[in-house]
């Protein structure tokens, strides 16, 4: 079922708190909604104390006139269960449902998200909470949606953590042979002699085990899984008629693995704070949710009116708000939500901005959200196709993490950065990309980028081979297919899973400080490999003038620079479309040896980067030319962006510092 049908139109609105304001605002907030074309409001998402003042004793009358005001003034809610911020009385009553870090610190109540998902009291109190709510509002007309919990992401390391990550650990080990083997405990003498002397990665005295730190992730993401499959199974008994969602947070340090619930929720949402790019942010992240969703619809359901960058806060540009949220739309969010409705006076979060800001509505943000409102149910049309993809990226959550262990060659390694990367080129070259997962269907892609995948399972290498045999155009980055499923590196030379794939053989690795820059050129400077490392300078400098077979264009006009990362490649099928040609020293022994490397594979073609590119060279070696404006493609419809400070031309369209388009399109270039 398409439960987004269920929400109509394109939702507009956001999280909406009323308990943090006397009686009186309320009307005025509907009032507001109204003139801005609100349609749906998150509401209550950290309302539990007010809710339950005490244990047991409940106080909706407040809620039932919040709803009913929303309700006349034709606005939806998205009904949160308030799991995600428990009363300080829960935590007082049952300090054993405290979070506990991995030092072994119990926090205490204060802040918000202080809960252990493994603590039965805590367990039973959200399925509780969340059926309260579902009584009363079963029939309530303004109930569009559940919105359970807020951002699941708290860790606990508690003894119930640790009894539930054991018994996570058998089903997925099956025996202590096997477990010890997956996490190579014969390293340390960590050998495991007892399901019960295992712990989650508690703090130790020097490197953790990878492995066990990765299967930890995995438990968390399973056991926090568990939690809202709870409230869903509470919820979907009493409105089987109404979608349940909650909203995913994106960072590094998130120990959810978003795609296996993208599977449970019954419409993708996620927040989304970009930083210092909010542009390719915005395209990045929205990509990630249609990966998520597997092509339907999802939705932005929290933005901020501001930015934080660093150390301060940034008010959005004039019409930004605006851009980026017809940028998450255009790539096929459902609409635009904010956190929130209106800027708090007071609380953690004073600063973090709202569509009704301190200033109130006689301000420039009120008025851009009052135009964005009044755009979106212009843009139905142009929202029913779906979103035209020329190319994939793969992402894996599970190589995030393995990516994320101590003790690797390189303290710098960033996974999410060599994505980004592989994304901002595409998109600054106006190509749509999907970002899916390893085991995706490929083949409808011409062009697949496999950015630094550290970890890949057999069968997602397979994935690969079958994409490229089958004719795809296959671009995999360095420091890719090490790693297998446990985290333990796959024997006989990298790039291990993928080495019959790329034809190419990785002897060693070479990470680069951050002031060497390897240089790069045409691979008939390709010396033979010999004892003597002077021989191994390439005989004549790069030209400007080297050209490769087919239409490669790399390295184009200039030689091109490798930072960051080098690696030993010999060629076994593959040929060289690029090698290092400098600088000659005994610290960048690399010089006459590939850099990028091409194989034929079946009917398609494998490349393979064995450093960090310039986005320019990445772009080059793509074939891609740049796009100043971003442009999406829907069916007959376009999305035309222009994030930047100058007028450009995309076709017959003109668009100002600013401005952007959607409309019909009917050629094709
Ligand atoms: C989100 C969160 C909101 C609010 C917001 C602040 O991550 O879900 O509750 O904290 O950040 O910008």
């Amino acid at each position: 079922m398409d439960w987004s049908e269920r929400l109509g139109g394109l939702c507009y609105g956001g999280d909406y708190n009323p308990e943090q304001w006397p009686e009186d605002v309320w009307k005025e907030d509907v009032e507001l909604m109204r003139r801005a074309g609100v349609n749906l409001v998150s509401v209550g998402v950290f309302s539990w104390a007010r809710l339950e003042p005490a244990p047991g004793v409940h106080d909706l009358g407040w809620l039932d006139r919040v709803l009913d005001l929303l309700h006349d003034g034709g606005i939806r809610v998205n009904l949160a269960t308030p799991t995600a911020s428990p009363p300080p009385w829960f935590g007082l009553a049952h300090p054993d449902a405290l979070t506990v870090t991995h030092d072994g610190t119990r926090l205490t109540h204060g802040s918000r998200d202080t809960y252990c998902v493994h603590s039965p009291a805590y367990l039973a109190a959200c399925a509780g909470i969340a059926r309260t709510l579902a009584e009363r509002y079963r029939d309530h007309p303004a109930l569009a949606m559940w919105h359970v919990h807020n951002e699941y992401g708290t860790t606990c390391h508690c003894d119930h953590a640790a009894d539930a990550f054991r018994t996570w650990l058998r089903a997925r080990h099956g025996t202590l042979e096997a477990l010890n083997d997956a996490w190579t405990t014969s390293f340390w003498s960590q050998h495991y002699s007892a399901w019960e002397q295992i712990t989650t990665p508690r703090a130790t005295q020097y490197l953790p085990n990878p492995s066990q730190a990765l299967d930890f992730r995995r438990f968390v993401s399973d056991a926090m899984l568990d939690h809202f499959r709870e409230q869903k199974a509470v919820l979907r008994e009493l409105t089987p008629d109404i979608p349940i969602t909650t909203n995913f947070v994106l960072g590094d340090w998130v120990p959810v693995n978003h795609r296996h619930w993208a599977a449970e929720v019954d419409l993708v949402a996620i927040d989304h704070y970009p930083s210092t790019d909010p542009p390719a942010e915005t395209a990045f992240a929205a990509d990630l949710a249609r990966g998520w969703a597997t092509g339907k619809p999802w939705l932005l359901m929290e933005q901020a009116v501001v930015t934080y960058t660093g150390p301060r806060m940034r008010a959005k540009h004039p019409g930004e708000i605006t851009r980026l949220s017809l940028s998450h739309i255009a790539r096929g969010s459902r609409g635009a939500m904010f956190f929130q409705w209106r800027a708090s006076r007071g609380g953690a979060e004073l600063w973090h901005g709202g569509m009704v800001p301190h200033a109130g509505p006689d301000s420039r943000i009120f008025r851009e959200i009052c135009d964005l409102g009044a755009l979106l149910p212009t843009l139905e049309d142009a929202c029913a196709a779906p979103v035209e993809a020329g190319a994939a990226i793969l992402w894996d959550a599970e190589a995030n993490w393995a990516l994320q262990a101590p003790g690797l060659p390189s303290t710098e390694l960033n996974y999410t950065e060599a994505v980004r990367q592989a994304h901002r080129v595409l998109y600054r070259h106006g190509v749509t990309a999907d970002v899916v997962h390893p085991s995706a269907d490929l083949s409808a892609y011409p062009l697949v980028l496999v950015p630094s995948l550290y970890l890949i399972s057999d069968a997602d290498a397979d994935n690969l081979r079958r994409y490229v045999s089958g004719g795809g155009t296959l671009v995999v980055s360095y420091l890719s297919g090490i790693a297998d499923e446990h985290a333990r590196v796959r024997l006989g030379g990298y790039p291990g899973a993928l080495r019959d794939l790329l034809g190419i053989r990785v002897e060693e690795f070479h990470p680069l400080p951050p002031d060497v820059a390897l240089t790069l050129s045409a691979p008939d400077v390709l010396a033979p490999r010999s004892t003597s490392p002077r021989a191994e300078i390439p005989a004549r400098p790069p030209t400007d003038e080297a050209t490769f077979s087919d239409e490669t264009t790399f390295p184009g006009d200039r030689p091109e620079t490798g930072t960051f990362w080098s690696e030993h490649v010999h060629l076994e099928g593959a040929e060289a479309l690029a090698v290092y040609t400098g600088p000659h020293t005994l610290a960048t022994p690399l010089s006459g040896q590939p850099a990028i490397t091409r194989h034929p594979y079946g009917s398609g073609t494998a490349l393979y980067i064995s450093t960090r590119l310039t986005d320019d060279a990445y772009a080059r070696l793509l074939g891609l030319s740049p796009t100043p404006v971003e442009l999406v493609r829907r069916g007959d419809w376009l999305f035309a962006i222009n994030h930047g400070d100058e007028e450009h031309e995309p076709g017959d369209l003109l668009l100002p510092p600013g401005g952007f388009a959607v409309r019909p399109h009917v050629e094709r270039e």
